[in-house]
């Protein structure tokens, strides 16, 4: 066996254990592995060359190069994964949180002043076994008004000029329609909450605009008389206003209720003022009073027409959402609600 190829193959696998140890990187690696195993490789080259050996040699040489190559590969695997477990961890210190570092914050939106009043307005009726039914936009002039008392050509039009899609199809002007659709379809004892928008026609102020929240309420039922009415409203606004605000029942006039009245608060802004009348006072005119609902016991005319019994009466009433929200947080422009402007909403 001549020593110098014993001598060639253990310099050969000195030389790649020093060159795996020294590679830096799985580059240089992959470099060592194929100036060693690849096709053109030393070792390759080595036990390529077997076959030019004499019978003698070849059998240990053949042996003991293939044991080498098999140690070089696991050599080459060790470092491979050696390589892959410092890649990771380095990978995982760079992309490392530092939960030390203050947070982002994500600006949060709040509800409408609107909202608030509905809801609140809605779990106070609902404390009073008052269900809430939804109505629709569009109306017929039919549930708008015929229903309601007010034949066509009646004055009373006037006073809820609308939009109108087709010739007797309308934006709702008030939610009363409500009462009529509900009485056609359930029979009474009934207490319901209707909210929703309602559009008229009215100039643009700072209590007026052509589209507004309201919520309408009834209640029918045998013995039901105009005291029931007034202790219901007057526990209304006292849930929402707290017992200190002043409230004033008046005299008025609608064609589907019979007595019918208004309901209107003390003016904040006037009151402000040590309750001194301002004639300038937007919000009331000088009269120290805003109106925020209007009422009345049903009118015969309209449980007949939805074929109720005589057995029973009725009151109803017609909050203006908007008003309550303003008397509520002293605000002193409808407009406002509908400016989107968030230094204004977010403050509630
Ligand atoms: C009505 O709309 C009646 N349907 C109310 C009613 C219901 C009476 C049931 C009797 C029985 P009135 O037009 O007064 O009534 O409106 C009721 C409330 O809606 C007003 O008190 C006011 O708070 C609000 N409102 C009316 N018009 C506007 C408007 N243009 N902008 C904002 N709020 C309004």
């Amino acid at each position: 066996m001549s020593n110098t190829a014993v001598e060639d193959l253990d310099g050969l696998f000195e030389q790649a254990g020093h060159q795996i140890e020294e590679a830096r990187d799985e580059q240089e690696l992959e470099e060592v592995r194929i100036r060693f195993l690849g096709r053109k490789g030393e070792l390759t080259a080595f036990l390529r060359n077997l076959a030019n050996l004499s019978p003698e040699e070849r059998p240990f040489l053949g042996k003991r190069a293939n044991e080498i190559k098999e140690e070089i590969q696991e050599a080459f695997q060790r470092q491979f994964e050696k390589f892959k477990r410092t890649n990771l961890s380095r990978q995982l210190e760079n992309e490392k949180l530092d939960f030390s570092l203050p947070g982002r914050a994500i600006p949060s939106g709040a509800l409408h002043p609107v909202t608030l009043v509905l809801r609140e307005a809605k779990e106070i009726f609902r404390g009073m076994g008052f269900q809430v039914i939804q109505g629709p936009e569009i109306e017929t002039d039919y549930y708008n008004f015929e229903a309601l008392n007010i034949p066509p050509e009646h004055p009373s039009r006037e006073m809820w000029d609308s939009f109108y899609l087709e010739e007797k199809i309308l934006l709702r002007t008030h939610t009363s329609p409500v009462q009529i659709r509900v009485l056609e379809k359930i029979p009474p004892p009934l207490r319901v909450i209707s909210a929703g928008k309602c559009y008229r026609r009215d100039s643009v102020d700072a209590t007026h605009s052509f589209q507004f929240y309201q919520m309408e309420g009834f209640l029918v039922d045998e013995g039901i008389g105009f005291s029931h009415l007034k202790g219901v409203l007057s526990e209304f606004v006292r849930a929402v206003f707290g017992g200190d605000r002043k409230v004033n029942f008046v005299p008025s006039y609608f064609p589907f209720t019979e007595p019918s009245v208004e309901v209107l608060m003390d003016c904040f802004k006037c009151a402000e003022t040590g309750g001194e009348k301002q004639e300038s006072c937007r919000i009331c005119g000088g009269g120290k009073w805003v109106e925020i609902l209007g009422a009345g016991m049903i009118h015969p005319f309209v449980l007949r027409r939805v074929s109720c019994s005589s057995r029973y009466t009725g009151f109803a009433f017609g909050l203006g959402i908007e008003r309550i929200a303003m008397l509520k947080y002293g605000i002193d422009d409808i407009r406002l609600f509908y400016e989107s402007q968030l230094r204004f909403l977010r403050q509630f």
